[in-house]
Protein backbone atom coordinates (compact mmCIF):
# COMPACT_ATOMS: atom_id res chain seq x y z
CA UNK A 1 0.00 0.00 0.00
CA UNK A 2 3.03 2.34 1.46
CA UNK A 3 4.90 1.55 -2.00
CA UNK A 4 2.04 2.49 -4.33
CA UNK A 5 1.06 4.99 -2.86
CA UNK A 6 4.41 6.63 -3.17
CA UNK A 7 4.63 5.72 -6.85
CA UNK A 8 1.68 7.07 -7.55
CA UNK A 9 3.00 10.26 -5.57
CA UNK A 10 6.22 10.01 -7.82
CA UNK A 11 4.17 10.46 -10.94
CA UNK A 12 2.20 13.07 -9.58
CA UNK A 13 5.44 14.80 -9.23
CA UNK A 14 6.35 14.02 -12.74
CA UNK A 15 3.09 15.05 -14.18
CA UNK A 16 2.51 18.34 -12.57
CA UNK A 17 3.32 21.68 -12.69
CA UNK A 18 6.44 22.78 -10.14
CA UNK A 19 3.78 25.45 -8.59
CA UNK A 20 1.60 21.84 -6.92
CA UNK A 21 4.87 21.07 -4.98
CA UNK A 22 4.79 23.83 -2.25
CA UNK A 23 4.80 22.06 0.66
CA UNK A 24 2.15 21.02 2.73
CA UNK A 25 1.97 22.30 5.93
CA UNK A 26 0.22 20.20 9.22
CA UNK A 27 -0.95 23.54 11.25
CA UNK A 28 -4.03 21.50 12.61
CA UNK A 29 -4.38 21.88 16.35
CA UNK A 30 -4.50 18.72 18.04
CA UNK A 31 -1.00 17.71 15.91
CA UNK A 32 0.91 21.04 17.64
CA UNK A 33 4.02 19.97 18.81
CA UNK A 34 5.89 21.85 21.60
CA UNK A 35 9.35 22.57 21.12
CA UNK A 36 11.95 20.61 23.79
CA UNK A 37 15.68 21.12 23.61
CA UNK A 38 18.44 19.99 25.49
CA UNK A 39 20.36 22.03 27.65
CA UNK A 40 23.45 19.35 27.40
CA UNK A 41 23.65 20.79 23.32
CA UNK A 42 24.12 24.25 24.73
CA UNK A 43 27.05 23.20 26.73
CA UNK A 44 25.35 23.74 29.88
CA UNK A 45 24.68 21.56 32.88
CA UNK A 46 21.26 21.02 33.41
CA UNK A 47 21.94 21.36 37.35
CA UNK A 48 23.55 24.66 36.97
CA UNK A 49 19.75 26.30 36.10
CA UNK A 50 18.74 28.11 38.79
CA UNK A 51 15.78 30.71 39.09
CA UNK A 52 18.30 33.80 40.39
CA UNK A 53 21.10 33.14 37.39
CA UNK A 54 18.91 32.15 34.09
CA UNK A 55 15.13 32.38 35.01
CA UNK A 56 14.29 35.73 36.40
CA UNK A 57 16.26 37.35 33.77
CA UNK A 58 13.97 35.96 31.19
CA UNK A 59 10.95 36.43 32.94
CA UNK A 60 12.01 40.27 33.68
CA UNK A 61 12.52 40.28 29.60
CA UNK A 62 9.49 38.68 28.24
CA UNK A 63 6.62 38.24 30.70
CA UNK A 64 6.66 41.16 33.43
CA UNK A 65 5.57 43.34 31.11
CA UNK A 66 2.07 41.61 31.70
CA UNK A 67 2.53 39.42 34.20
CA UNK A 68 2.95 41.62 37.22
CA UNK A 69 0.51 43.61 39.85
CA UNK A 70 -2.47 45.84 37.36
CA UNK A 71 -0.61 44.04 34.14
CA UNK A 72 -2.98 42.01 31.66
CA UNK A 73 -1.62 38.80 32.69
CA UNK A 74 -3.68 36.50 34.88
CA UNK A 75 -0.95 35.78 37.69
CA UNK A 76 2.46 37.89 39.02
CA UNK A 77 5.56 36.45 37.58
CA UNK A 78 8.12 38.48 39.69
CA UNK A 79 9.24 36.94 42.69
CA UNK A 80 10.56 33.44 42.91
CA UNK A 81 7.65 32.28 45.31
CA UNK A 82 5.05 33.35 42.62
CA UNK A 83 6.87 32.19 39.99
CA UNK A 84 7.43 28.44 41.67
CA UNK A 85 3.94 26.94 41.66
CA UNK A 86 3.44 27.77 37.72
CA UNK A 87 6.62 26.01 37.02
CA UNK A 88 5.25 23.39 34.81
CA UNK A 89 2.84 25.11 33.42
CA UNK A 90 5.48 27.72 32.13
CA UNK A 91 7.43 24.94 30.92
CA UNK A 92 4.74 23.69 28.70
CA UNK A 93 2.99 27.62 27.41
CA UNK A 94 6.70 28.62 26.45
CA UNK A 95 7.64 25.42 24.83
CA UNK A 96 4.67 25.81 22.51
CA UNK A 97 6.45 28.44 21.18
CA UNK A 98 4.60 29.79 18.10
CA UNK A 99 1.42 28.06 18.21
CA UNK A 100 -2.33 28.97 19.61
CA UNK A 101 -1.92 29.53 23.59
CA UNK A 102 2.15 30.38 23.55
CA UNK A 103 3.60 32.39 25.84
CA UNK A 104 5.10 35.00 25.42
CA UNK A 105 2.59 35.57 22.32
CA UNK A 106 4.52 36.37 19.82
CA UNK A 107 3.93 33.82 17.27
CA UNK A 108 6.22 34.14 14.87
CA UNK A 109 7.62 30.74 13.27
CA UNK A 110 11.35 31.92 13.18
CA UNK A 111 12.57 28.90 11.19
CA UNK A 112 11.73 30.48 7.96
CA UNK A 113 11.49 33.73 6.14
CA UNK A 114 12.35 37.25 7.82
CA UNK A 115 13.25 37.10 11.49
CA UNK A 116 14.06 40.86 12.61
CA UNK A 117 10.91 42.36 14.19
CA UNK A 118 10.54 45.70 16.53
CA UNK A 119 9.57 44.62 20.09
CA UNK A 120 10.38 41.21 19.62
CA UNK A 121 10.25 39.65 22.99
CA UNK A 122 10.00 36.05 22.22
CA UNK A 123 12.10 33.38 23.70
CA UNK A 124 15.48 32.01 22.13
CA UNK A 125 16.11 28.38 21.70
CA UNK A 126 18.76 28.67 24.59
CA UNK A 127 15.87 30.61 27.27
CA UNK A 128 13.16 27.38 26.41
CA UNK A 129 16.27 24.82 27.17
CA UNK A 130 17.28 26.74 30.25
CA UNK A 131 13.15 27.01 31.26
CA UNK A 132 13.03 23.33 30.66
CA UNK A 133 16.47 22.09 32.15
CA UNK A 134 15.15 24.20 35.41
CA UNK A 135 11.61 22.58 35.56
CA UNK A 136 13.18 19.19 34.92
CA UNK A 137 15.40 19.83 37.73
CA UNK A 138 13.05 20.51 40.42
CA UNK A 139 12.48 24.79 39.71
CA UNK A 140 15.28 25.25 42.17
CA UNK A 141 15.87 29.09 43.66
CA UNK A 142 20.12 29.04 43.62
CA UNK A 143 21.35 31.85 45.45
CA UNK A 144 18.61 35.00 45.94
CA UNK A 145 22.00 37.21 46.28
CA UNK A 146 21.83 36.47 42.16
CA UNK A 147 18.79 37.48 41.41
CA UNK A 148 18.73 40.82 39.30
CA UNK A 149 16.89 43.66 41.17
CA UNK A 150 12.98 43.72 40.74
CA UNK A 151 11.94 46.56 38.05
CA UNK A 152 9.95 48.50 38.97
CA UNK A 153 6.78 49.24 36.82
CA UNK A 154 4.82 53.00 36.87
CA UNK A 155 1.38 52.91 37.14
CA UNK A 156 -0.40 50.19 34.76
CA UNK A 157 -2.34 53.58 33.24
CA UNK A 158 0.32 55.50 32.02
CA UNK A 159 1.10 55.49 28.40
CA UNK A 160 3.09 53.07 26.43
CA UNK A 161 4.09 55.33 23.79
CA UNK A 162 5.35 57.93 26.61
CA UNK A 163 3.50 60.81 27.72
CA UNK A 164 0.80 61.97 24.46
CA UNK A 165 1.23 65.70 23.20
CA UNK A 166 -2.67 65.27 22.19
CA UNK A 167 -5.34 63.51 24.10
CA UNK A 168 -8.80 63.04 22.53
CA UNK A 169 -11.60 61.91 24.14
CA UNK A 170 -15.00 59.87 22.68
CA UNK A 171 -18.04 60.31 23.41
CA UNK A 172 -19.21 58.37 26.65
CA UNK A 173 -20.91 55.20 26.21
CA UNK A 174 -22.41 52.53 28.12
CA UNK A 175 -23.15 48.84 27.64
CA UNK A 176 -25.84 47.39 30.10
CA UNK A 177 -24.81 44.03 32.37
CA UNK A 178 -26.48 41.61 30.35
CA UNK A 179 -27.36 42.52 26.77
CA UNK A 180 -26.53 41.85 22.76
CA UNK A 181 -23.49 42.80 21.26
CA UNK A 182 -23.69 46.41 19.49
CA UNK A 183 -22.38 47.55 16.36
CA UNK A 184 -22.32 51.14 15.39
CA UNK A 185 -20.61 54.43 14.91
CA UNK A 186 -19.36 56.64 18.04
CA UNK A 187 -19.53 59.90 16.16
CA UNK A 188 -16.72 61.89 15.17
CA UNK A 189 -13.89 63.95 17.71
CA UNK A 190 -12.86 67.04 16.66
CA UNK A 191 -8.46 67.68 16.99
CA UNK A 192 -8.78 71.28 17.38
CA UNK A 193 -5.53 71.25 14.93
CA UNK A 194 -4.90 74.35 13.42
CA UNK A 195 -1.94 72.90 10.94
CA UNK A 196 -1.28 69.91 9.46
CA UNK A 197 0.85 67.44 11.86
CA UNK A 198 2.39 63.74 11.26
CA UNK A 199 1.78 61.48 13.56
CA UNK A 200 4.70 59.41 15.13
CA UNK A 201 2.72 57.48 17.19
CA UNK A 202 -1.04 56.80 18.64
CA UNK A 203 -2.23 54.62 21.30
CA UNK A 204 -5.76 53.95 22.34
CA UNK A 205 -6.89 53.10 25.84
CA UNK A 206 -10.90 52.74 27.09
CA UNK A 207 -11.33 54.15 30.44
CA UNK A 208 -14.15 52.68 32.16
CA UNK A 209 -15.42 51.98 35.55
CA UNK A 210 -14.82 48.86 36.38
CA UNK A 211 -12.62 48.25 39.36
CA UNK A 212 -9.42 47.07 38.67
CA UNK A 213 -9.58 43.97 40.97
CA UNK A 214 -12.95 43.32 39.27
CA UNK A 215 -12.19 41.78 35.93
CA UNK A 216 -12.76 37.88 35.88
CA UNK A 217 -9.32 36.91 34.98
CA UNK A 218 -10.26 37.53 30.71
CA UNK A 219 -10.16 40.64 28.77
CA UNK A 220 -13.35 40.38 28.11
CA UNK A 221 -13.91 41.24 31.47
CA UNK A 222 -12.34 43.98 31.79
CA UNK A 223 -13.58 46.30 28.93
CA UNK A 224 -17.18 46.80 26.56
CA UNK A 225 -14.58 47.94 23.40
CA UNK A 226 -14.50 45.03 21.19
CA UNK A 227 -12.61 47.14 18.45
CA UNK A 228 -13.45 50.38 16.54
CA UNK A 229 -12.06 51.10 13.57
CA UNK A 230 -11.49 55.11 12.08
CA UNK A 231 -10.38 57.28 10.09
CA UNK A 232 -10.26 61.36 10.05
CA UNK A 233 -10.40 64.00 7.85
CA UNK A 234 -11.08 67.88 7.46
CA UNK A 235 -14.39 68.76 8.77
CA UNK A 236 -16.89 70.42 6.61
CA UNK A 237 -18.46 74.29 7.58
CA UNK A 238 -20.84 73.27 9.82
CA UNK A 239 -18.40 70.54 11.61
CA UNK A 240 -20.79 67.82 11.82
CA UNK A 241 -19.12 65.86 9.05
CA UNK A 242 -15.47 64.73 7.07
CA UNK A 243 -15.17 66.19 3.90
CA UNK A 244 -12.73 65.40 1.10
CA UNK A 245 -9.98 62.65 1.68
CA UNK A 246 -9.90 60.61 4.81
CA UNK A 247 -6.65 58.50 6.45
CA UNK A 248 -7.42 55.72 7.83
CA UNK A 249 -5.59 54.65 11.32
CA UNK A 250 -5.18 51.21 12.16
CA UNK A 251 -7.47 49.63 14.25
CA UNK A 252 -8.41 49.75 18.23
CA UNK A 253 -8.64 46.10 19.68
CA UNK A 254 -8.39 44.97 22.90
CA UNK A 255 -5.29 44.19 24.05
CA UNK A 256 -3.70 45.76 20.87
CA UNK A 257 -0.29 47.37 20.87
CA UNK A 258 0.10 51.14 20.32
CA UNK A 259 1.14 51.86 16.70
CA UNK A 260 4.19 53.67 15.81
CA UNK A 261 4.92 54.84 12.70
CA UNK A 262 8.08 54.63 10.96
CA UNK A 263 10.19 57.77 10.41
CA UNK A 264 9.81 57.63 6.82
CA UNK A 265 6.02 57.33 6.96
CA UNK A 266 4.58 59.63 9.50
CA UNK A 267 0.66 59.76 9.02
CA UNK A 268 -1.60 62.39 8.42
CA UNK A 269 -3.87 64.52 10.79
CA UNK A 270 -4.40 67.65 8.89
CA UNK A 271 -5.66 71.13 10.75
CA UNK A 272 -9.15 71.03 11.19
CA UNK A 273 -9.43 67.62 11.29
CA UNK A 274 -11.98 64.88 13.16
CA UNK A 275 -11.24 61.25 13.87
CA UNK A 276 -14.07 59.39 12.94
CA UNK A 277 -14.75 55.96 14.67
CA UNK A 278 -17.25 54.80 12.41
CA UNK A 279 -17.61 51.20 12.96
CA UNK A 280 -17.68 50.14 16.60
CA UNK A 281 -18.17 47.05 18.22
CA UNK A 282 -19.39 46.38 21.72
CA UNK A 283 -20.12 43.47 24.09
CA UNK A 284 -21.95 43.08 27.11
CA UNK A 285 -19.43 41.89 29.86
CA UNK A 286 -21.70 41.26 33.32
CA UNK A 287 -21.61 44.38 35.03
CA UNK A 288 -23.48 47.88 33.90
CA UNK A 289 -20.69 49.74 32.45
CA UNK A 290 -20.10 53.63 31.54
CA UNK A 291 -17.04 53.63 29.46
CA UNK A 292 -15.49 56.31 26.81
CA UNK A 293 -11.81 55.57 24.40
CA UNK A 294 -8.75 57.88 24.89
CA UNK A 295 -6.34 58.16 21.65
CA UNK A 296 -2.62 59.17 23.16
CA UNK A 297 -1.18 61.03 19.94
CA UNK A 298 2.84 61.46 19.54
CA UNK A 299 3.69 63.76 16.32
CA UNK A 300 6.96 64.15 14.56
CA UNK A 301 8.57 68.00 14.25
CA UNK A 302 6.39 71.00 12.81
CA UNK A 303 7.83 70.95 9.64
CA UNK A 304 8.67 66.90 8.51
CA UNK A 305 7.49 66.09 5.52
CA UNK A 306 7.07 62.02 4.80
CA UNK A 307 9.10 60.59 2.52
CA UNK A 308 6.57 58.09 1.56
CA UNK A 309 2.68 57.97 2.15
CA UNK A 310 0.81 55.90 -0.86
CA UNK A 311 -0.28 53.09 0.82
CA UNK A 312 0.06 49.63 -0.47
CA UNK A 313 -2.54 46.66 -1.59
CA UNK A 314 -4.98 45.02 1.33
CA UNK A 315 -4.78 41.28 1.23
CA UNK A 316 -6.60 38.96 1.97
CA UNK A 317 -10.40 37.84 1.07
CA UNK A 318 -12.85 38.81 3.31
CA UNK A 319 -16.18 37.96 0.78
CA UNK A 320 -15.33 34.55 -0.51
CA UNK A 321 -15.08 32.31 2.56
CA UNK A 322 -16.55 28.56 3.07
CA UNK A 323 -15.48 27.69 6.83
CA UNK A 324 -16.31 23.61 6.81
CA UNK A 325 -17.45 22.26 10.03
CA UNK A 326 -15.44 20.09 11.96
CA UNK A 327 -12.53 20.47 9.61
CA UNK A 328 -8.81 20.71 10.59
CA UNK A 329 -5.85 22.39 8.07
CA UNK A 330 -8.52 24.18 5.69
CA UNK A 331 -6.62 26.88 3.79
CA UNK A 332 -7.55 29.68 2.22
CA UNK A 333 -5.43 31.59 -0.55
CA UNK A 334 -5.77 35.06 -2.09
CA UNK A 335 -2.90 36.85 -4.73
CA UNK A 336 -2.53 40.23 -5.14
CA UNK A 337 -0.28 41.99 -8.05
CA UNK A 338 1.84 44.90 -6.82
CA UNK A 339 1.43 47.58 -9.50
CA UNK A 340 4.25 49.81 -7.37
CA UNK A 341 7.57 49.42 -5.96
CA UNK A 342 6.12 48.68 -2.30
CA UNK A 343 8.17 48.30 1.61
CA UNK A 344 5.95 46.07 3.61
CA UNK A 345 6.10 47.85 6.79
CA UNK A 346 3.89 45.29 8.98
CA UNK A 347 2.14 42.05 9.04
CA UNK A 348 -0.88 41.46 11.08
CA UNK A 349 -3.18 38.33 10.37
CA UNK A 350 -6.30 38.78 10.74
CA UNK A 351 -8.74 35.64 11.21
CA UNK A 352 -11.24 34.50 13.76
CA UNK A 353 -11.68 31.81 15.87
CA UNK A 354 -11.16 29.29 13.71
CA UNK A 355 -7.61 30.95 12.68
CA UNK A 356 -4.72 29.00 13.40
CA UNK A 357 -1.82 30.49 10.98
CA UNK A 358 -1.09 32.64 8.52
CA UNK A 359 1.47 32.90 5.92
CA UNK A 360 3.01 35.84 4.10
CA UNK A 361 4.52 34.64 0.30
CA UNK A 362 5.82 36.82 -2.46
CA UNK A 363 6.22 35.55 -6.35
CA UNK A 364 8.02 37.45 -8.44
CA UNK A 365 9.22 35.90 -11.91
CA UNK A 366 9.96 31.86 -11.30
CA UNK A 367 11.08 33.01 -7.02
CA UNK A 368 8.56 31.91 -4.75
CA UNK A 369 10.15 33.49 -1.14
CA UNK A 370 7.87 32.88 1.97
CA UNK A 371 8.29 36.30 3.67
CA UNK A 372 7.05 35.02 6.95
CA UNK A 373 4.75 32.45 8.49
CA UNK A 374 2.57 33.32 11.46
CA UNK A 375 0.75 31.49 14.41
CA UNK A 376 -2.68 32.81 15.29
CA UNK A 377 -4.63 32.98 18.08
CA UNK A 378 -8.26 34.60 18.39
CA UNK A 379 -7.39 35.48 21.87
CA UNK A 380 -4.38 37.85 20.71
CA UNK A 381 -3.93 40.49 18.00
CA UNK A 382 -0.46 40.59 17.15
CA UNK A 383 0.87 43.21 14.51
CA UNK A 384 4.50 42.14 13.92
CA UNK A 385 6.55 45.47 12.47
CA UNK A 386 9.86 44.33 10.60
CA UNK A 387 12.80 45.92 11.25
CA UNK A 388 13.66 48.63 8.59
CA UNK A 389 16.77 46.99 7.28
CA UNK A 390 14.55 43.76 7.25
CA UNK A 391 11.44 44.77 5.44
CA UNK A 392 10.55 43.35 2.53
CA UNK A 393 11.33 45.58 -0.39
CA UNK A 394 9.25 44.23 -3.21
CA UNK A 395 9.44 45.11 -7.01
CA UNK A 396 6.68 46.22 -8.86
CA UNK A 397 4.86 43.00 -10.66
CA UNK A 398 5.90 40.96 -7.44
CA UNK A 399 2.54 38.98 -6.51
CA UNK A 400 1.68 38.51 -2.69
CA UNK A 401 0.90 35.50 -1.56
CA UNK A 402 -1.44 35.33 1.58
CA UNK A 403 -2.59 31.96 2.75
CA UNK A 404 -4.54 31.55 5.80
CA UNK A 405 -5.06 28.27 8.04
CA UNK A 406 -8.17 27.46 9.73
CA UNK A 407 -9.08 24.47 11.62
CA UNK A 408 -12.76 23.97 13.06
CA UNK A 409 -12.17 20.84 14.90
CA UNK A 410 -12.89 20.58 18.76
CA UNK A 411 -9.10 20.48 19.61
CA UNK A 412 -9.26 24.12 18.61
CA UNK A 413 -10.57 25.85 22.21
CA UNK A 414 -11.30 29.14 20.98
CA UNK A 415 -14.74 27.83 18.66
CA UNK A 416 -17.82 28.64 19.85
CA UNK A 417 -19.19 25.84 18.21
CA UNK A 418 -17.19 23.06 15.96
CA UNK A 419 -20.35 21.82 13.97
CA UNK A 420 -21.21 25.19 12.21
CA UNK A 421 -20.46 26.20 8.56
CA UNK A 422 -19.57 29.68 8.63
CA UNK A 423 -19.19 32.46 5.76
CA UNK A 424 -17.77 36.14 6.23
CA UNK A 425 -18.53 38.34 7.99
CA UNK A 426 -17.72 40.88 10.90
CA UNK A 427 -19.20 39.02 14.01
CA UNK A 428 -16.73 37.10 16.08
CA UNK A 429 -18.91 34.05 14.67
CA UNK A 430 -18.29 34.80 11.44
CA UNK A 431 -15.08 34.58 9.77
CA UNK A 432 -12.02 37.10 7.60
CA UNK A 433 -9.36 36.06 6.43
CA UNK A 434 -7.56 39.73 5.76
CA UNK A 435 -3.82 40.73 6.58
CA UNK A 436 -4.55 44.15 8.53
CA UNK A 437 -1.00 44.98 8.01
CA UNK A 438 0.53 48.04 6.01
CA UNK A 439 2.88 48.96 3.30
CA UNK A 440 4.04 51.84 1.29
CA UNK A 441 4.75 52.40 -2.26
CA UNK A 442 8.07 53.33 -3.37
CA UNK A 443 8.99 55.74 -6.80
CA UNK A 444 11.95 53.92 -8.77
CA UNK A 445 14.44 56.27 -7.39
CA UNK A 446 13.28 55.55 -3.90
CA UNK A 447 13.36 51.61 -4.30
CA UNK A 448 17.24 51.89 -6.04
CA UNK A 449 17.94 54.02 -2.76
CA UNK A 450 16.67 51.17 -0.14
CA UNK A 451 18.12 48.51 -2.02
CA UNK A 452 21.12 50.35 -2.28
CA UNK A 453 21.27 50.62 1.98
CA UNK A 454 20.85 46.77 1.30
CA UNK A 455 23.28 45.99 -0.77
CA UNK A 456 25.80 47.61 1.25
CA UNK A 457 25.26 45.40 3.83
CA UNK A 458 25.44 42.13 1.83
CA UNK A 459 29.00 40.32 2.30
CA UNK A 460 28.49 39.34 -1.17
CA UNK A 461 26.96 37.99 -4.24
CA UNK A 462 26.16 34.91 -2.20
CA UNK A 463 24.20 37.01 0.64
CA UNK A 464 20.64 36.49 1.04
CA UNK A 465 18.02 39.08 1.93
CA UNK A 466 15.10 37.12 1.66
CA UNK A 467 12.19 40.24 1.27
CA UNK A 468 14.46 41.20 -1.34
CA UNK A 469 14.31 39.68 -4.80
CA UNK A 470 16.07 42.05 -6.55
CA UNK A 471 18.93 43.28 -3.85
CA UNK A 472 21.45 40.75 -6.03
CA UNK A 473 19.99 41.40 -9.93
CA UNK A 474 23.01 42.43 -11.27
CA UNK A 475 21.56 45.32 -13.55
CA UNK A 476 20.29 46.19 -10.03
CA UNK A 477 23.44 45.66 -8.15
CA UNK A 478 25.24 48.38 -10.66
CA UNK A 479 22.44 51.03 -10.51
CA UNK A 480 22.06 50.77 -7.03
CA UNK A 481 25.94 50.67 -6.18
CA UNK A 482 26.61 54.05 -8.47
CA UNK A 483 23.53 55.29 -6.77
CA UNK A 484 25.08 54.97 -3.30
CA UNK A 485 28.12 56.43 -4.73
CA UNK A 486 26.58 59.18 -5.59
CA UNK A 487 27.72 58.70 -9.52
CA UNK A 488 23.81 58.16 -11.01
C1 LIG B 1 1.41 40.61 26.34
C2 LIG B 1 1.09 40.12 27.66
C3 LIG B 1 1.74 38.83 28.13
C4 LIG B 1 3.07 38.48 28.06
C5 LIG B 1 4.24 39.29 27.50
C6 LIG B 1 3.15 37.18 28.67
N1 LIG B 1 1.93 36.77 29.08
FE1 LIG B 1 1.48 34.98 29.95
N2 LIG B 1 -0.50 35.40 29.85
C7 LIG B 1 -1.03 36.60 29.45
C8 LIG B 1 -2.49 36.48 29.45
C9 LIG B 1 -3.48 37.59 29.09
C10 LIG B 1 -2.81 35.17 29.82
C11 LIG B 1 -4.21 34.52 29.92
C12 LIG B 1 -4.74 34.23 28.56
C13 LIG B 1 -4.04 33.11 27.87
O1 LIG B 1 -3.78 32.08 28.52
O2 LIG B 1 -3.74 33.25 26.68
C14 LIG B 1 -1.52 34.51 30.08
C15 LIG B 1 -1.39 33.19 30.49
C16 LIG B 1 -0.21 32.62 30.89
C17 LIG B 1 -0.07 31.31 31.49
C18 LIG B 1 -1.20 30.32 31.75
C19 LIG B 1 -1.89 30.63 33.04
C20 LIG B 1 -2.93 29.59 33.35
O3 LIG B 1 -3.89 29.94 34.05
O4 LIG B 1 -2.79 28.44 32.90
C21 LIG B 1 1.26 31.11 31.77
C22 LIG B 1 1.89 29.91 32.42
C23 LIG B 1 1.95 32.30 31.33
N3 LIG B 1 1.04 33.20 30.82
C24 LIG B 1 3.31 32.48 31.40
C25 LIG B 1 3.99 33.49 30.73
C26 LIG B 1 5.42 33.54 30.61
C27 LIG B 1 6.39 32.54 31.24
C28 LIG B 1 5.71 34.64 29.86
C29 LIG B 1 7.07 35.09 29.37
C30 LIG B 1 7.95 34.10 28.82
C31 LIG B 1 4.45 35.30 29.55
N4 LIG B 1 3.44 34.56 30.09
C32 LIG B 1 4.34 36.47 28.80
C33 LIG B 1 -0.34 37.72 29.08
C34 LIG B 1 1.03 37.74 28.79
Amino acid sequence: MLKSVTSLFTAVLLTLPVVALAQPHDASVANHQPHYYDIADFGMQGDSITFADHIAPILQRSCQSCHRPGGGGPMVLMTYDQVRPWAPVISYRTAIRDRMGAMPPFFLEKNIGITEFVNDYSLTDLDLAMIQAWVNNGAPRGNPDNEPPQLVFSDSNEWSIGEPELVLRSRDFSRPAVGPDWWGDIGLIPTGLTEDRYVQSIEVREVNDIPPDAGNGTVGGRYVMHHVTYTSGRLSADGNEIEGEEVSWPIHEVGRNADIFPEKAGRLLAANSALSLGAAHMHSNGRDTNAYLEFGIKFFPVGYQPQYSDRGPRTGNGIDIDVLPNKANQEFHNYVVLYEHTKIIAFEPHLHAPGVRMCMEAIWGHNQFTLNCVGYDHNWVKQYVYEDDAAPLLPKGTILHTIGYLDTTTANPNLADPRNWAGGGRRSVSNMFIDLGYSVTLTEEQFREEMAVRRAKMRDRNAYDVGCPMCWAPEYMSDAQSLAQGND
